[in-house]
């Protein structure tokens, strides 16, 4: 039975793609516009952006910290930060919880992403003119659900099969650059369109009496720790993963800019293009300014756009940009499979591939129900998962750090990171935020939800 995790990324920027290539995902080019657009615009962008910074990078930090010095799976790295044999057993629940929690974020992650899947090839049955095809594709059933699904959940396994470098690092190298410009030409053409300075408007111009808005602000949380894949396991796992020689603030500033650079550019395509879509007679907004159809927004909007190009372009930026979503929502999807894959790998003789198989055979049953309960189950997952279990499992990760670990130890992985100058006030201070404030900022808007 292995002890610890064998892998290694090859290189710095290999690393940095990989957990990018984590951060950056379904979250950040359908999630971020969505909520941006049904939480005041510019009153989400400033939740969001303050609390990326108070809370966001500071805990990506630390779960890649815990990930790096434990060199091994989630659970088991939890249960290094405590001597104690209850504070132990704790720690290693914590860690065990965020294993469950990134299975059944693949869940629907899987489901949204195949949703991708399924409009990349769409313009291709419309370009042949097969309409049954094309609107088995583009609209909404459990068959169609299922298929794409069960595809992307193959996708997930085939690259993870391949192990850290040859698999994860080398695709996420590939795949993250092209995103990051396509999302660069996206927003810069739909900024020339007519009716987007609307859309700019409205993302930008804050409506002040929602800033603290509930609502508002448990959803800037649940978005920060989704779209960093803070408070799953996965950024732990990639700790595990990385040398010992890196300077963790450096790296994780880098992932955190990437991140929130892609979100702020996939908002400023989407929300212009809906005013832009409003503006050619797709119908976006209700009677009463609100959004129709929030969560299938990316979906109507971006397509009713396509429609506006002429002749063969609107069909290749119909497929790339869909193609390229799935690409986002694959390089995340991998990162939250190696989680459970990890951690039986450690725990079992089962080698990785079969583990990869087992985990991805899990998540396609669990998928399934969810597809076939689609109104019960999915958004009460997103939920359960986003809004409940990873801001609770971030607070555990920094109670633990900052109150169970022994300090000394900390200070010492801390100094160990080669070539880095830890005797900064970055690195004094970084140990006492995590441990005072922030336990006190999530607990604080945790405790919205019940009052
Ligand atoms: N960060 C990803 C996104 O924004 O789409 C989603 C994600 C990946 C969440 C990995 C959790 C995770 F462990």
């Amino acid at each position: 039975m292995a002890t610890q995790l064998n892998g290694q990324f090859s290189s710095r920027i290999g690393f940095i793609m990989a957990a990018a290539g984590s951060a950056v995902g379904v979250g950040n080019i359908w999630g971020f516009p969505t909520q941006a657009a049904s939480h005041g615009g510019g009153a989400f962008l400033l939740m969001y952006a303050v609390l990326i910074v108070l809370l966001g990078y500071p805990m990506l930090l630390a779960e890649l910290m815990v990930g790096r010095h434990g060199k091994t799976n989630p659970a088991d790295a939890m249960a290094k930060l405590a001597s104690h044999s209850i504070a132990k057993k704790v720690a290693k629940s914590i860690g065990f919880i965020s294993i469950i929690t990134a299975t059944l974020i693949c869940t629907f992650y899987s489901i949204l992403s195949g949703w991708f899947i399924s409009f990349a090839i769409s313009p291709i049955t419309e370009a042949a003119n097969l309409p049954t095809a094309t609107s088995w594709l583009t609209e909404f059933s459990a068959s169609r659900n299922l298929v794409f699904t069960l595809i992307f959940i193959a996708l997930v396994i085939l690259v993870i099969r391949q192990g850290v470098q040859q698999g994860i690092e080398r695709w996420s190298k590939r795949l993250m650059p092209m995103l990051i410009l396509m999302l660069i030409g996206g927003s810069g053409y739909i900024l020339t369109q007519p009716g987007a300075m609307q859309g700019l408007k409205a993302l930008f111009t804050p409506d002040f009496s929602m800033v603290f808005d509930t609502d508002v602000l448990i959803g800037a949380l649940g978005q920060t720790f989704f779209s960093l894949s803070v408070g799953t396991g996965a950024m732990m796992v990639y700790g595990a993963y990385l040398s010992q020689k890196e300077d963790l603030s450096k790296l994780t500033a880098y992932v955190t800019l990437t991140d929130t650079s892609v979100a702020f550019f996939a908002a400023l395509m989407i929300i212009p293009a809906m005013y832009v879509a409003q503006h050619n007679g797709v119908q976006i907004f209700a009677e009463d300014g609100s959004l129709l159809n929030a969560d299938t927004l990316v979906f109507t909007v971006l397509p009713a756009l396509f429609d506006t190009f002429s002749g063969a372009s609107h069909y290749i930026l119909a497929i790339v940009f869909f193609s390229l979503m799935t690409i986002a929502g694959l390089t995340s999807a991998i990162s939250i499979v190696e989680v459970p894959t990890s951690y039986i790998v450690e725990k079992t003789t089962i080698s990785r591939e079969r583990a990869t198989l087992l985990v991805g055979a899990t998540i396609a049953i669990l998928a399934s129900v969810i597809v076939f309960n689609f109104e019960a189950l999915f958004g009460l997952i997103i939920t359960l998962t986003t809004e409940r279990a990873q801001p609770l499992i971030a607070l555990g990760i920094a109670i633990f750090l900052g109150w169970v670990w022994n300090r000394n130890q900390l200070i010492s992985v801390i100094a160990a990171q080669e070539g880095v100058n830890t005797n900064t006030v970055f690195w004094r201070i970084w140990p006492v935020y995590v441990k005072f404030i922030c336990p006190v900022l999530i607990m604080l808007i945790i405790m919205q939800l019940f009052f």
